[in-house]
């Protein structure tokens, strides 16, 4: 990336956690300054950059299972930048039909993606905060795509996390889980404290020191799986049911983790 623009929002030298996920991906779409906290990230988990790949391949599979199950109607909430493998690839590989719509709060991703995605007509993004269910779902960008009384598959990948209060992120899911049409999905994945203490310790490093990724006032939260399973709730859930990451639907031929230890877990569940 060479654009130093500093309009709203926009600091190159202030790290984003999209373009460090970006980083982590391999991708291009990155500064030094997100560069520099990745490593900071790297040098406690050093796992990282396998997770962000392995993530991405999970996000393909679900994706595909979802297109297979017939949903052509997509809503990414917590998205990063769409440039590697993203669902509207994914997705628009397999159905070319397929809708999707990018739901992001920050600033710096909806600018970025836009430009990303200009040439796209079945994709866009909207600006939109996840604590507010029925705003999102009631976006007129959103809906100029997406026909909510047909089944949409809502995406949470790795983004419940960033809602600090257990209750918040158990209403939030209930509130997009209402809004959606019986036949509709949820795919949630969100990284797990219960690994070992070892693992905890460094999850609770990366998610609640500052100076991992500098200037970001968010206090993640890691929660055990038991707190996660509700979010699944009023949900039928695809076999597996809810797996690490690598264990979910895993296609013959994709490298070999061992899915113990992947810290992610995740889940792809049918409204009935
Ligand atoms: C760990 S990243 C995951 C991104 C992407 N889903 C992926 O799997 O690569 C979490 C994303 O959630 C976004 N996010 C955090 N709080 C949010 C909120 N309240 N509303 C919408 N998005 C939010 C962040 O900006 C960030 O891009």
């Amino acid at each position: 990336m060479t654009k130093t623009r500093d309009s709203a929002g926009f600091h190159p030298g202030t790290p984003n956690e999209a373009r460090v996920v970006d980083y982590l991906l391999g991708g291009k779409d990155n500064f030094a300054a997100d560069r520099e906290a990745a490593d900071r990230a790297i040098a406690v988990a050093p796992e990282l950059p396998m997770m962000a790949h392995e993530g991405r391949r999970f996000l393909g599979r679900a994706v595909r299972f979802l297109v297979a199950e017939g949903v052509r109607q997509f809503i990414d909430i917590g998205c990063g930048l769409p440039t590697q493998s993203n669902a509207h690839e994914v997705a628009q590989a397999a159905a070319p039909d397929s809708r999707v719509v990018y739901v992001a709060s920050d600033p710096v991703v909806v600018t970025h993606s836009r430009a990303i995605l200009a040439d796209e007509v079945r994709t866009s993004v909207i600006q939109a905060d996840m604590r507010d269910p029925d705003r999102v779902l009631a976006h007129p960008d959103l809906l100029r795509l997406i026909d909510l009384k047909r089944p949409v598959a809502i995406l949470l990948i790795s983004a419940l996390h960033a809602i600090p209060e257990d209750e918040a992120a158990l209403d939030i899911v209930a509130r997009l889980r209402r809004a959606i049409t019986s036949g509709s999905w949820m795919v949630i994945s969100h990284p797990i404290s219960d690994s070992s203490p070892h693992v905890t310790e460094r999850l609770a490093t990366l998610f609640q020191d500052r100076q991992i990724v500098k200037g970001s006032r968010r206090r993640d939260n890691v929660r055990s799986l038991a707190e996660i399973e509700p979010y699944f709730d009023g949900l039928e859930l695809a076999e597996p049911g809810i797996a690490r990451l690598p264990a979910w639907r895993r296609d013959r031929g994709e490298p070999t983790v061992d899915p113990e230890s992947f810290w992610v877990v995740a889940g792809v569940g049918r409204k009935p």
